[in-house]
């Protein structure tokens, strides 16, 4: 296992539509036990495979710091089934240091996809599990928490990281 060098915005793979994944191979074990470890070293509460810089609908996600009742959930091509409700809160992401952005997200999501094994499974979320797994889908789709900011807000912030980068050139 191995930490991975997690890609930041605005890296082109964070704004690429990952693709599905036809058949669970060795290196998918491989790089599912290193999104697990980069995530908690991070430390962050999910992770989405093109954060790592591999364009595939993979995603791991562990809410159990603030939900003790949640635990390791590991998804390939994951897809809302179902949803209920809007909230807003604040969100931040490992590939966008620095920023949170309030955003409004389905209150309960179900969540279909295949675990580790390759088995079909349902997953039901709400507060932060919620949260995480529409914020992990969107990387799949290539969809930060930038895009999800107002207009005005976004274009603020990316003229604020352009003058930043010119100065570190
Ligand atoms: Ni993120």
């Amino acid at each position: 296992m191995a930490v991975l060098e997690i890609k930041k915005y605005p890296e082109v793979v964070l704004k690429e539509k990952a693709l599905t994944v036809g058949s669970i191979e060795d290196r998918h074990q491989r790089l599912i036990d290193d999104m697990i470890e980069t995530m908690y070293a991070a430390p962050g509460i999910g992770l989405a495979a093109p954060q790592v810089g591999v364009s595939e609908r993979i995603i791991v996600v562990d809410v159990s710091k603030t939900d003790e009742t949640a635990s390791l959930i590991v998804l390939f091509n994951p897809e809302i089934k179902d949803k209920e409700g809007r909230i807003e809160s604040e969100e931040g992401c490992l590939s966008v240091p620095g920023l949170t952005v309030k955003i409004s997200r389905f209150e309960k999501v179900a969540v279909t996809g295949l675990d580790r094994e390759g088995r079909g499974i349902e997953i039901e979320g709400e507060g932060m599990l919620s949260r995480a797994l529409q914020h992990e889908i969107d990387h799949l789709n290539g969809t930060l928490i930038i895009d999800r900011m107002g207009f005005l807000k976004r274009e603020f912030f990316k003229k604020r990281r352009k003058k930043e980068a010119m100065r570190r050139d």
